[in-house]
Formats: structure tokens, sequence, C-alpha cells
């Protein structure tokens, strides 16, 4: 079986930085590692994630959103992340059922225990050993998130969630943060403000004991 960590966070928080660090090392390591995400890693999941991401009118409701991204997930974890655990893999996975938890819960108000009824029925219960979240204030983060849009050019990266109000974004930071305490040993936060070399440096120290070799 292999080891199935995933990253959290709020948007601009630097994951897929994050993500590209962590599989240098773990595969200089002589890991196998997969890097994959939500919504969208599947041909199923990329038709769903347009549908999630792109600014839509009528907007879908936050039920459909909330079925839309289990069946993502449920796909995800039938297609892609299962079978690579049991080839023995590492599967680094850019944001899981703690989104759902933070942004369909905390951001959107659904019920907490519909939504991780949900999460159980999409990932069969499914779990990550360990949730790496990347903690950031949302001014800075939005900030980011922005500035990366603009550099890409394609007005269409700027997804219905980033336009969401600051109030939104921080109801996210703290329903991460609030899982995050109610859940200690699964979970490491990391200051999403110190360079990359850093994040990776502490989230390698962190996951170091879960991975079958030691640093070299
Ligand atoms: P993406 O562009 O992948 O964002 P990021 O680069 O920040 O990961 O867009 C995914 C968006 O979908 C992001 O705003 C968070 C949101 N999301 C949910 O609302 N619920 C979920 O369960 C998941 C997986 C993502």
């Amino acid at each position: 079986m292999g080891t199935f960590i995933t990253i959290e966070g709020i948007e601009g928080s630097g994951k897929s930085t994050l993500i590209r660090g962590l599989a240098a090392v773990l595969e200089s390591w002589g890991h196998e590692v997969v890097c994959t995400r939500e919504p969208g890693a599947t041909e199923i999941g990329r038709a769903l994630r347009s549908i999630l991401l792109k600014a839509v009118d009528p907007a879908p409701g936050t039920l459909t959103e909330v079925f839309l991204f289990a069946a993502d997930r449920a796909q995800h974890v039938a297609e892609v992340i299962r079978p690579a655990l049991a080839a023995g893999k590492v599967v680094l996975c850019d944001r899981y059922t703690d989104s759902t938890l933070a942004y369909q819960g905390g951001g959107r108000g659904v019920d907490r225990g519909l939504l991780e009824t949900m999460n159980e029925l999409a990932t069969s219960g499914l779990k990550p050993e360990r949730v790496l979240l990347l903690d950031l204030d949302p001014e800075t983060g939005l900030r980011r998130a922005r500035n990366r849009c603009e550099q890409e050019g394609t007005g269409e990266s700027w997804t219905r969630f980033e336009a969401e109000e600051l109030a939104f974004h921080q109801r996210l930071r703290d329903c991460f943060l609030a899982l995050a305490a109610s859940e200690p040993g699964r979970f490491q936060i990391i200051d999403a403000t110190r360079s990359p070399e850093e994040l990776v440096a502490s989230a390698m120290d962190g996951i170091l004991a879960l991975l079958d070799v030691s640093r070299p």
C-alpha cells in the first residue's frame, strides 16, 4: 500500500508549488509519485471541472455543487487514487474531502453531517494519512491568485470561487484551521508565507515518518 497525502489551503496559498517541490524530492529518493488534483483529474472530472469553475449564468445551486464535486471525487478515487496506492505509490493530491468541508460547509453553509456523508460515499472511506494545510491570510492569498491569473493572461482562470467576497475566503481559512485543530495527528499546518524551499523542507520533515525509507 502506498502513501496518501493531500494538500489543502485557500486560494493563492501555493499548493501547486509545494506539490512540485515535494514530488521532486520524493522522486530523487526513489519513490514513485503520482501528483493529482480535484476537481478534474479524470476525463469525466475535466468535464465536471469546467461546469464547476466557470462563471455560468445561472450558477449551479449549492446542492448541485456538492453533488458535482462528489461525482468528480468518486471517479478520481476509483480511477486514479486507489490504483496508485495499490501499486505502492505516493499520491500527492491537490485538494480532497477537506476542501468540501471548507468551501461547501464553511463557505456556503451546507450542513456538515450531509457533507461528511457525501465524502464518505464518494471516497468509500479512503482518508489521507496526512493533510498538509498551507495557511495564509486571505487578502494575501487572493492578491497572489489574481497576479497569477494576470500573468497567465487568460481571463478564464479567475474562477467562481476566487470571485467570492473576502468574508467567504476568511470563513474557508477559519474552517480549515478548525479542521486541523480537531485532528492534530493527521494535519500539519504550514505557514504559506515562507519561501518555497522552506515549505518543502517543513512538509518533508512532517511526512518522513509516513514513508518506508528514511532520508538518504
Ligand atoms: P483550482 O483552480 O484547482 O483552485 P486551486 O488552484 O486554488 O486549487 O479550483 C478548484 C476550486 O474548487 C477551488 O476554488 C476550490 C473549489 N473546491 C470546492 O469548492 N470544493 C471541493 O470539494 C474542491 C475539491 C474544490
